[in-house]
């Protein structure tokens, strides 16, 4: 078990930091890209902090300064915007003409320098978000994949649109086409894998980009800007950094935007989307919040189900669009549900990323510590009890895991996405209780069903389709792989 001593003692002194994951410097990030030029920004910089602090020589934490980036404004983000207008030209530019095969061409070419960045891109992805070690290269990796299966599904798409059709005597072909300028945002928690997914896609059917880096997770563009100058059309992408009400604000109310592809919370999007003059021309393309709920019947196989609800609800601290973010336990199995659960929350290896088979590490968000405390704080005044030992205990930036018990809907925890380690865990006894838990909630991404009983998964598929995206069986819920469709109803 993760003793209070072992939390206590989690942080590293900057020596201990290995060699290979520790910066010799802060990297002090001037350049953005602009119509295939790297400018220099002489401006205001946005320090970046780590979510790994160090321990000072008198014990005390301090935050680990590994570097900084551009705070641009509205003019530099203008100029990167009419490079991207000036490239798409209304549709008539040498990308947005290309054929998909010459563009594919392109991307493979983008696809091979990227992976020469490949350690330096997880080194920064530890850092700045304190990914583990084996989460960040299968981020990595698994945004190499998406870009080849990206081009194979284009490929395969374009080989239906060849052909023609005949409907009611007319002959036909139909064909995909570009949206216009399109503005990328990725989230901080897949600041590669998910801000290429809204990228990749957006570039290879022929859009051009401006591209704007999530909130943490900043740094390792850096390596990629050379790559996308050196391989795509000058305009074809530009990278802009910078407060989003500077710098993205100023792009949506010019209106020059088409299409908006935006991972992020839904009050984000929606702010965004207000500021477009012209609402019906901007396409938006959006991942947004998720409060993802597994259900456990009473004839669950239990071990399955702890083990899922466990990687469900805390792979990277719990830091997952498709986190399970609560669950709702039947009365009969609530009692060695949780013991099974806190068992297991207390096998798990705390620690800094690199530190092997680790699975809970500090979080980015400055203040995620004091927001996690709080919501615990409300459910117990509303008569939960934290459950595992030392859960919700904080040292710095790190929280140990808190489950929660029981959640009643009195709490912020019934309807917040926490988006951290804690886990409510909620009883029922009628099923109706739990399905209408499902209907009111305001985010339908997926969910969880775990039950051994045919009739029973079959009655809840069917109740369920027209309120999530995805239903897992007996599995937690997840992405990928990545050929399957990722939607989300509601607000998600
Ligand atoms: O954070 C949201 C991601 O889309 C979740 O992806 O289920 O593969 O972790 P994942």
């Amino acid at each position: 078990m993760a003793t209070l001593q072992q939390i206590q003692s989690i942080f590293p002194t900057i020596d201990t930091i290995p060699e290979a994951y520790r910066l010799n410097q802060p990297l002090e990030q001037r350049e953005y890209l602009v119509n295939g030029q790297l400018k220099i920004w002489l401006g205001n910089m946005n320090p970046i902090y780590s979510p790994v602090q160090v321990v000072k020589e008198d014990g005390e934490l301090q935050p680990y300064f590994i570097g900084s980036t551009p705070m641009l404004t509205s003019k530099e983000s203008l100029e990167a915007l009419d490079a991207a207008v000036r490239a798409y030209d209304l549709g008539r530019g040498y990308w947005p003409m290309l054929t998909p095969e010459a563009r594919i061409n392109y991307l493979r070419r983008f696809v091979e320098e990227m992976k020469t960045v490949r350690e330096e891109v997880v080194k920064l992805l530890m850092l700045e978000i304190g990914k583990s070690l084996k989460d960040s290269e299968k981020e990595f990796d698994r945004t190499v994949s998406y870009i080849t299966d990206t081009i194979n599904e284009l490929i395969l798409l374009e080989r239906e649109s060849d052909k023609v059709v005949r409907e009611q005597g007319i002959i036909a072909q139909i064909r995909r086409v570009p949206l216009g300028v399109t503005l990328c945002m990725g989230p901080y928690n897949y600041p590669l894998n998910e801000t290429f997914s809204t990228l990749i896609p957006a570039l290879i059917m022929g859009n051009t980009v401006v591209f704007k880096p999530a909130k943490y997770g900043v740094l390792l563009i850096r390596p990629f800007l050379k790559i996308f100058r050196e391989v795509f059309p000058p305009g074809v992408i530009n990278v802009i950094y910078g407060s989003g009400r500077a710098t993205v604000g100023a792009l949506m109310e010019s209106g020059k935007i088409d299409a908006f592809a935006f991972i992020g919370t839904n009050e984000g999007a929606n702010q965004l989307k207000k500021m477009h003059p012209k609402a019906h021309r901007l396409r938006a393309v959006l991942g947004l919040d998720a409060k993802n709920v597994a259900i456990i019947l009473p004839d669950a196989d239990l071990k399955i189900a702890v083990s899922e609800c466990l990687t469900g609800s805390l792979s990277f601290n719990g830091q997952r669009c498709t986190a399970l973010k609560m669950l709702i336990v039947h009365e009969n199995v609530v009692q060695e549900f949780l013991n099974m659960l806190s068992e297991e929350v207390s096998k798990l290896v705390i620690g800094m990323p690199w530190k092997p088979q680790v699975m809970l590490t500090p979080l980015p968000e400055p203040d995620k510590c004091k927001y996690l405390t709080e919501i615990v704080e409300d459910a117990k005044r509303h008569g939960a009890t934290v459950i595992n030992e030392n859960g919700a205990t904080v040292n710095g930036s790190f929280f140990y895991p808190a489950i929660v018990y029981p959640v009643t809907e009195k709490m912020r925890l019934y309807s917040e996405e926490q988006f951290g380690p804690v886990i409510p865990v909620m009883p029922f006894r009628d099923l109706e209780d739990a399905i209408l838990y499902v209907v009111n909630s305001n985010f339908g991404q997926q969910l969880s069903i775990f039950s051994k009983s045919p009739t029973t998964i079959a009655y809840l598929i069917d109740t369920f389709a027209n309120q999530v995206g995805r239903i897992n069986l007996n599995a937690q819920c997840q992405r990928g792989p990545d050929t399957f469709p990722f939607t989300g109803r509601k607000d998600s």
